[in-house]
């Protein structure tokens, strides 16, 4: 078992679901009423004291709806959410599993922290936990808001945020240009390679995965297009950096600054 792996306990006590979120980086709130007014009922029982803002639930299905979309029978290496918010990611996230594959689909959780803390103590590692921390590179999604900025930044409070997404890369008029994109290559293999020894887990109808997005990096095995369906909101806790302006949105496709309620294009 990699020392990076979290595999969420799972409970129906909302009070015990927030701490044992803030002391895992994930938990699954039991929440057994599978419409959006169900998933947006376990949030607000959940997070509901501590949320200024969420956005609006999507439905993740197999058969997406744009060319962003990830095909199913790939995996989803472990990666951050809402890097359409650029600079104001959301820092938590809840995947309401609605209904679960016929195969595969496994979800997993790794803990960026402790990965972070690795590389510093690693001398071949050291450089790239420093780089990460300090060199700002190009995080924006195409199309969507730009995005200049470290890839784990810190809040006022000292909270970190490690990001890791596709859409990181190196910035393309910088003098450094290469250096950057073969410390991007080492960040991704090193993701990559954790997604392939972290424990997996599987998520039943009705299970709410709630998730810190500042912490951990989530993903899930390859399942084949069937009818697996999850809905997914992103929140911005009152420990955010801050919330963005605007109807919030939980999808690339519905974080601009109107909603516009169409089905997630960023397949979990
Ligand atoms: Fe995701």
């Amino acid at each position: 078992m990699s020392n990076l792996s979290i595999v969420p306990k799972r409970t129906a006590d909302p009070a015990i679901a927030l701490e044992l979120l803030h002391q895992d980086g994930a938990v699954i709130f039991v929440a057994p009423e599978l419409t959006f007014e169900g998933t947006k009922d376990a949030v607000r029982a959940v997070l509901g004291h501590d949320l200024p803002a969420m956005g609006e639930p999507v439905l993740i299905v197999a058969e997406g709806n744009n060319d962003k979309s990830l095909p199913t029978t790939d995996i989803s290496y472990g990666h951050t959410d809402g890097f359409s918010y650029g600079y104001d990611t959301p820092d938590m996230i809840m995947l309401h599993c609605i209904i679960q594959s016929t195969g595969g689909g496994a979800s997993f959780i790794l803990d960026g922290y402790r990965l972070l803390e690795q590389m510093d103590n690693d001398p071949k590692m050291a450089d790239l936990s420093n780089f990460l921390r300090t060199v700002e590179i190009d995080q924006s999604d195409p199309g969507m808001r730009s995005d200049f900025s470290r890839a784990v930044r810190m809040t006022d409070k000292g909270r970190v945020c490690i990001r890791h997404h596709r859409y990181q890369r190196a910035v393309e008029d910088s003098p450094d240009y290469e250096y950057q994109k073969a410390m991007l290559g080492r960040w991704r293999k090193s993701v990559i390679k954790a997604s392939q020894e972290v424990d997996r887990f599987m998520l039943q109808p009705g299970d709410a995965l709630f998730i810190d997005n500042y912490r951990v990096m989530h993903g899930r095995d390859p399942y084949p297009g069937d009818a697996r369906r999850l809905h997914r909101i992103w929140m911005w806790s009152k420990d955010s950096f801050s919330v963005p302006e605007g109807m919030l949105g939980s999808d690339s496709g519905t974080s601009t600054v109107k909603y516009a309620g169409a089905i997630a294009s960023e397949k979990y």
